[in-house]
């Protein structure tokens, strides 16, 4: 029977007894679901070079990767995740689907769910399709939001906390800065939710006006336009690109030499932030655009263990939904 309309997404996420039935947004999982989730991402960390982390707790499970997007960390990631515990994964080039001959993207879940895909990871550029997917699927499937248009990213939040926490973990005393476009960011929306959980001491969400959120949104944060003020004294600062693909209409958008004077993060910059701060981005990035190249490989970095992290995330998230299905 399909889930209620009346069930918000952070309802229709976690089972009554707290366990995670889905992953569809960081704005309402609770704190301790989310404790949770990073403490078991942080025993999947190996150190690139070393050999991987495995398990078999997935072992005869079937995760399906939908990505009606582009994506390479996020996609490389679950698919290693799923794998590394031993799961089968079916990546659906959807460019080649049926999607193309106009069947629904529910028939097509229903398609998947006929072959017991167990774990369905959606990428998708309209916003509310991983939620909607979610009512209409049976018990033993899960749905994991693996980047929903502007508006929710929850696994990169996961990471961009994880990470954050490895290098600083005392949340309520950090300063933390996200610059860029804040507006049509999945990324800056996931890991603002993710802060306030944990009690973020301070959070600065820095953008021209034309990409700046509505302040609406972000009662718990600090909207500033100049990113010197953004920057000062902080503990963490994240750049973000630019979404192009997400504005429809430039005008207001400054041009790159400009956009990179004004909040461009760069070595110079980075001189009135914390003398530990650490830098991060979760890519892809355009270097020289909204951060320097010396910054993205320079000694406050944290962009590559990100992506480190971010296969233990997932293998975190899907261990723990697949604890929860019904199987049948
Ligand atoms: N950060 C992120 O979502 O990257 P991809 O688009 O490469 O998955």
């Amino acid at each position: 029977m399909d889930a209620p309309e009346t069930l918000t997404e952070a309802q229709l996420q976690q089972n009554d007894d707290g366990s995670l039935r889905h992953l569809l947004t960081l704005d309402g999982l609770d704190r301790g679901m989310l404790v949770d989730l990073l403490d078991t991402a942080q025993f999947y960390i190996a150190e690139p070079g070393s050999m991987p982390v495995r398990r078999d707790t997935l072992r005869g499970r079937t995760i399906g990767n939908l990505f009606f997007e582009p994506s390479t960390r996020t996609r490389a990631s679950f698919d290693l995740a799923g794998r590394r515990l031993g799961a089968d994964v079916l990546n659906l080039d959807v460019n080649t689907s049926s999607r193309k001959k106009g069947e629904s993207i529910l028939d097509t879940i229903y398609t998947l769910e006929a072959m017991h895909v167990d774990v369905m990871v959606i990428r998708d550029a309209s916003a509310g399709v991983p939620a909607y997917i979610a009512r209409h699927v049976k018990d033993f499937v899960s749905v994991l939001n693996a980047g929903e248009a502007d508006t929710s990213h929850p696994t990169q939040g996961l990471l961009d906390l994880l990470t954050i926490r490895q290098h600083k973990p005392d949340f309520e005393n950090l300063v933390v800065t996200i610059v860029g476009d804040i507006r049509h960011s999945r990324v800056a929306r996931s890991a603002a939710h993710g802060l306030k959980t944990l009690d973020v001491g301070e959070l600065r969400l820095v953008s021209p006006s034309a990409m700046a959120p509505d302040a609406d949104e972000f009662p718990f944060a600090t909207i500033v336009d100049d990113l010197h003020a953004g920057i000062r004294d902080a503990d963490v600062v994240m750049a973000l690109r630019i979404q192009r693909e997400r504005i429809g209409n430039l005008d207001g958008i400054p041009g790159i030499d400009e956009y990179f004077a004004n909040y461009g993060v760069s070595e110079e910059r980075l001189t009135i932030a914390k003398p530990d701060v650490i830098v991060m981005h979760p890519g892809p990035m355009n270097r020289g655009i909204e951060i320097e190249g010396a910054v993205a490989d320079g000694p406050h970095s944290v962009i590559t263990r990100q992506v480190t992290n971010g296969v233990a995330v997932r293998m975190a998230v899907l261990e723990r939904v697949a604890s929860s299905a019904k199987l049948r």
